[in-house]
């Protein structure tokens, strides 16, 4: 394969529905100049809806157990998962566990996570009634490089929407969860391409296309 058509590989993390997850999934089959291929889903959950979803659209996944086991052994698993998948890049999907500062340190540069609120607003969870018993006016959701400190690593991308009279927790986080299926591949995608306002480590960064 042509340098230029290198595709950074990919592994998507998640807990549960696995919607950003399947963003990113459709996102990397529909364009091929598109800089990831994502090559696993991974996650710490069985039960996770996601799960399926992953494998309908043809994409290979796991399950690492978080319950009943120390944090340590979790993420020794995870990590072995990740290396023999040779991934280069991690993405957080919903993904609910805490990851810890050494697992954090191994990745660095090459995890992301989308949140949503406008970080540095509302790290952690509840975001949407947090933001309404505020009397915030809009909200939204971030994309942003994972460090060892919650939610709080530099920001990549920012998707803002009003917040509308008579919106509960659940209209705003329907209205917030639409625009992070199109925030996290597009936050991505600049990321690998050297756009987004951080540049990523130089093995990372995609070569621009012959085409
Ligand atoms: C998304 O709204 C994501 O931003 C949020 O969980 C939801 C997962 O939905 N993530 C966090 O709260 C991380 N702290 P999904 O499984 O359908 O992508």
């Amino acid at each position: 394969m042509a340098e230029a058509d290198r595709r950074v590989r990919l592994a998507i993390l998640i807990s549960g529905r696995g919607s950003n997850m399947e963003a990113l999934l459709r996102a990397a089959q529909a364009d091929r100049a598109f800089p990831a291929e994502p090559v696993l889903v991974v996650s710490n959950r069985g039960d996770a809806a996601g799960l399926a979803r992953a494998a309908a659209l043809g994409v290979e996944t796991a399950v690492v157990e978080s319950r009943g086991r120390s944090r340590a052994d979790f993420e020794a698993e995870l990590g072995a998962c990740l290396e023999a998948h040779r991934v280069e890049l991690v993405a957080l999907a919903g993904f609910m566990r805490v990851l810890t500062p050494a697992f954090v340190a191994r990745w660095e540069g090459r995890l992301l996570n989308i949140h949503p609120s406008l970080l540095p607003r509302y790290p952690g969870l509840e975001t949407h009634a947090r933001a309404l018993a505020a009397g915030d006016r809009e909200a939204g959701a971030t994309v942003h490089l994972v460090t060892a400190e919650l939610d709080s690593g530099p920001i990549l991308a920012q998707a803002r929407v009003p917040v509308r009279p008579g919106d509960t927790a659940e209209t705003l986080g329907l209205r917030v969860l639409a625009e992070e299926h199109q925030l996290y591949p597009r936050a991505l995608a600049a990321y690998l391409s050297g756009t987004a306002p951080v540049a990523p480590p130089p093995g990372l960064l995609a070569a621009p296309r012959a085409d």
